[in-house]
């Protein structure tokens, strides 16, 4: 079914699906037949590979709709309707700014934007490299430390967009430092 669903698609579509996602419809193929093919499954189904894989690839949803056999169109309606669902792939720092009422009136909106400067995507993407995604969210529960981002798992208290380059800074570092040690580790196994 995914070599059909491929050859489908006209070469930028195809040159898109890189081997990360192209391993990850590969797992969703074998995982579709675990579900009775009805489309009252359509939801659970979604929900799994969301679960299992962060996202839903474009292809996933042609997939699960030709396993309950209904159309594209339904299975794109009821993904886009809830809106927990995400169609690109999370990022290896996945950035969440809060936009909830006391991180929106201290600046939220503002420290989305540097972050969509500096990372040259918008709100509801991943960068070409997987490094990052960008994302939006409602209050996360921490008013009192506004505006707040959450990077990765650490939550950053009142941030500045002047603290936006920081952040990535930080990243930045901290993955050359993984790489070097990474480098050290495969020396010292020799
Ligand atoms: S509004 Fe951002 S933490 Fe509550």
């Amino acid at each position: 079914m995914l070599d059909q669903l491929l050859a489908a698609l006209n070469a930028t579509e195809r040159a898109a699906v890189d081997e990360e996602e192209y391993n990850i419809l590969q797992a969703i193929v074998e995982e579709l037949p675990a579900f009775p093919a009805e489309v009252s499954q359509l939801l659970p189904i979604l929900q799994s590979i969301q679960k299992k894989h962060g996202y839903l690839p474009r292809l996933a949803l042609n997939m699960v709709a030709s396993h309950v056999r209904t159309t594209i169109a339904k299975v794109y309606g009821i993904a886009t309707f809830y809106n927990q669902f995400r169609f690109n792939p999370p990022g290896r720092n996945p950035i969440k700014v809060c936009l909830g009422t006391a991180c929106h009136v201290k600046g939220g909106e503002i420290l989305l934007e540097n972050f969509e400067r500096r990372l040259e995507i918008k709100e509801g993407e991943t960068s070409a490299d997987r490094e990052y995604s960008l994302e939006r969210v409602a209050c996360i529960g921490c008013c009192a430390l506004a505006p707040a981002v959450v990077v990765g798992e650490k939550v950053e208290a009142y941030v500045t967009p002047s603290k936006v380059e920081g952040i990535i800074t930080e990243i930045e570092v901290r993955k050359e430092m993984a790489a070097r040690e990474q480098v050290k580790n495969d020396a010292a196994n020799e």
